[in-house]
């Protein structure tokens, strides 16, 4: 087939050359709708082409009455004629439109010219033409079905990109916000101004971490395959987590079921082999959610973190359990963003999230898993 290998828009291109080639024309030129509905010459191939190029064809001219009734239309002279309006179509003789047609719907219109003066087309050459503008109509409906794939893939981007701020640099200037509170409350109260500054030190550290972390995520729009490893991130959140809970998580990180040491560098590189960049960043924004909800909600007096990964690729699995002894969730739940977006990112994997009571009765048992990529 015509179209096969090539791109979309380079297919178009050549098939108006070649449609100028077979039927004899001086020019060839493909009128596509823009934005706004109207139809403009999008494409043009030999004499005068960069003249058509741009072109806004007429309401009710022969290109809309070619494109709408879907047959075919000869011209013996453009030049001759005075319903043609546009001076850059009036500069030629002998004209041919030809309509793409994809089941029943007009999308365009191939339009081959000859010079003022040439030898008028025939018959034989407008089947020529249909037959090419049928070919341009395909590739053309190829094109729009990658661009409505390219928007689908952009919208998930962007709900990505909206999720990392929510559940990475929110919560984090948010802790932030809490400890300035502090400050105000206590200065308010006359507090030892030594205390103060150790607090405001924490914010400002703070502070640079959602640089930081703003960052990052910029700098993942622009290089997707940029990541720190999964351990070491784990640990900054549980680092992190500390000022809002006002004591520290424990860690357990976990592999086949062995418990990572500190310093076990091979186990930590065997953990980034099996997760991709995307389940690596999922799960640290479940961690961080799962904390920021711990020391926000729970008045917990301990929060545990595991994160266990068994197997590889599609049989392995990652989970993930953020456990308080705090009050427990609510009865009504009056936000659901931050867990909404757990569960979103859950889904994406074909994973699941739920949250519970912990056996033993106490606190909340967030759990979160997904298949390995
Ligand atoms: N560990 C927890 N202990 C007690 N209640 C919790 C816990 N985690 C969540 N909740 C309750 O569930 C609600 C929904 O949590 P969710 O994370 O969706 O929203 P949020 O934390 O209130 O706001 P955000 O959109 O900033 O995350 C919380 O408002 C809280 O009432
Ligand atoms: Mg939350």
């Amino acid at each position: 087939m015509l179209l096969e290998g090539i791109d979309e828009e380079e297919a178009l291109e050549h098939i108006t050359r070649t449609a100028r080639d077979v039927a004899g024309a001086d020019t060839a030129a493909l009128a596509l709708p823009g934005l706004a509905g109207e139809l403009l010459i999008e494409l043009a191939d030999g004499h005068d082409a960069d003249k058509l190029l741009g072109q806004v064809m007429p309401e009710g001219g022969r290109a809309w009455t070619v494109m709408k009734e879907g047959k075919g239309l000869m011209t013996p002279s453009l030049s001759a004629s005075r319903t043609v309006t546009l001076a850059a179509m009036r500069a030629f003789g002998p004209a041919m439109f030809a309509p793409l047609q994809t089941s029943g719907r007009g999308v365009g219109v191939l339009i081959l010219l000859r010079r003022v003066a040439s030898l008028p087309f025939d018959e034989g050459d407008l089947v020529t033409a249909e037959s090419f503008a049928s070919q341009a109509a395909l590739a053309y409906v190829l094109a729009e079905a990658r661009h409505a794939q390219d928007v689908a893939a952009l919208l998930d981007e962007r709900e990505r990109i909206a999720r990392d701020l929510h559940d990475l640099a929110i919560q984090q200037l948010f802790a932030t916000g809490m400890q300035l509170e502090t400050v105000r409350r206590r200065s308010a109260r006359g507090v030892d101004a030594h205390e103060l500054t150790a607090i405001v030190e924490e914010a400002l550290d703070n502070v640079d971490e959602s640089v930081r972390q703003i960052r990052h995520i910029v700098h993942e729009l622009r290089d997707p395959d940029a990541a720190t490893g999964l351990v070491e991130r784990l640990r900054r959140e549980a680092s992190l987590a500390r000022t809002g809970l006002g004591f520290a998580p424990s860690l357990v990180i976990s592999l086949e079921g062995a418990m990572l040491g500190a310093d076990d560098v091979e186990a930590e590189d065997l953990l980034d082999e099996r997760l991709d960049a995307q389940l690596t960043d999922d799960v640290v924004a479940v961690v961080r959610e799962g904390l920021a909800n711990a020391a926000r909600h729970a008045h917990a007096s301990s929060v545990t973190v595991s994160v266990s990964v068994r197997g590889s690729g599609p049989q392995g699995t990652v989970l993930v359990e953020v456990q308080d002894d705090g009050i427990g969730m609510p009865t009504r739940r009056d936000r659901t963003s931050g867990t909404g977006n757990l569960a979103a990112r859950a889904r994406q994997h074909a994973g699941t999230f739920s949250l519970s009571t912990p056996p033993d009765g106490r606190g909340t048992l967030l759990t979160w898993q997904a298949p390995l990529p």
